[in-house]
């Protein structure tokens, strides 16, 4: 799949919320308001347990859907796990992997992040890989060498193809869930540098195609001042996409956004 950051790309990842009534209710609502959003790509990232019926709401939809993890492993005895051929069967084009939650609380490392991006594109499930520094490392200025590591770890043994299948997404741990957002130029600063590093390490047009998205606290209010900045191409939204009023809006004003660069 060839992908483009001709659109602003727009992900709610809706996290451990929503029964499959009220996930079919969301889709619903958000399918109705799709044929106004075309300039956008969006995609819904429900919990397993409604990827299947959000997929049948959606029959020719152009909203796409993700999963939140999965298993490297095909299949076998894994008690409790998921893996990618599972996830494409239940309507998956993508999947998020390295969330900082995952890495805060079920150990999840830039080693089994390398594992697993590696597996999903074996799959053809595109990741959406995320990266980004805590509140410490903020403050002790360390912001771009933890993004850098991320980076290298992550991408290990991997080449210039599988890379630019890769959407990364850039969510400073200390701005999640936290009304803590990045600042425009904040995000930008390090969106620059994830972007230059690709380019750096695989060539220009790696690093001038590739899908970087921003993430932690995005609003409909503050959508706007952060797709406008050059490197930004999109949001991974979490509470404010489960609402389908406020993430339309953030799709609009990132629509708005993307025009006026
Ligand atoms: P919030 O938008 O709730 O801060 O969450 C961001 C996030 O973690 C998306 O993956």
């Amino acid at each position: 799949m060839i992908m483009s950051n001709k659109k602003p790309f727009i992900a709610g990842n809706w996290k451990m919320s929503k029964t499959i009534p009220e996930a079919v209710e969301l889709v619903r609502e958000l399918n109705e308001a799709s044929s106004e959003l075309t300039e956008a790509e969006i995609v819904v990232i429900p919990p397993f347990t409604a990827l299947n019926d959000v997929k049948n709401t959606l029959p020719g939809s152009s909203i796409q859907i993700g999963a939140q993890n999965f298993f490297w492993e095909e299949k076998g005895a894994y008690t409790g796990e998921i893996s990618a051929p599972m996830l494409k069967d239940a309507g998956c084009a993508y999947v998020v992997i390295g969330h900082s939650e995952r890495r805060q609380y079920f150990g999840e490392t830039n080693e089994t992040v390398n594992k697993k991006i590696k597996a999903s594109l074996a799959h053809e499930l595109l990741p959406i890989m995320c990266i980004g520094e805590s509140f410490e490392e903020k403050e002790k200025g360390k912001t771009i060498n933890k993004i850098e590591t991320q980076i290298t770890e992550g991408f290990e043994g991997l080449e210039k193809k599988e890379i630019s299948q890769i959407i990364i997404a850039y969510e400073p741990i200390w701005a999640i869930g936290t009304g803590l957002t990045a600042t425009p130029n904040q995000a930008e600063d390090v969106h620059r540098f994830i972007r230059n590093k690709l380019a750096e390490n695989y060539g220009n047009e790696t690093g001038s195609c590739a899908i970087i998205l921003y993430g932690g606290s995005v609003k409909p209010a503050n959508s706007y001042s952060l797709l406008k900045e050059e490197d930004i191409n999109g949001a991974l939204v979490g509470g404010a996409s489960l609402n389908s009023e406020s993430f339309i809006e953030i799709i609009k004003e990132a629509i708005k956004a993307y025009k006026e660069k």
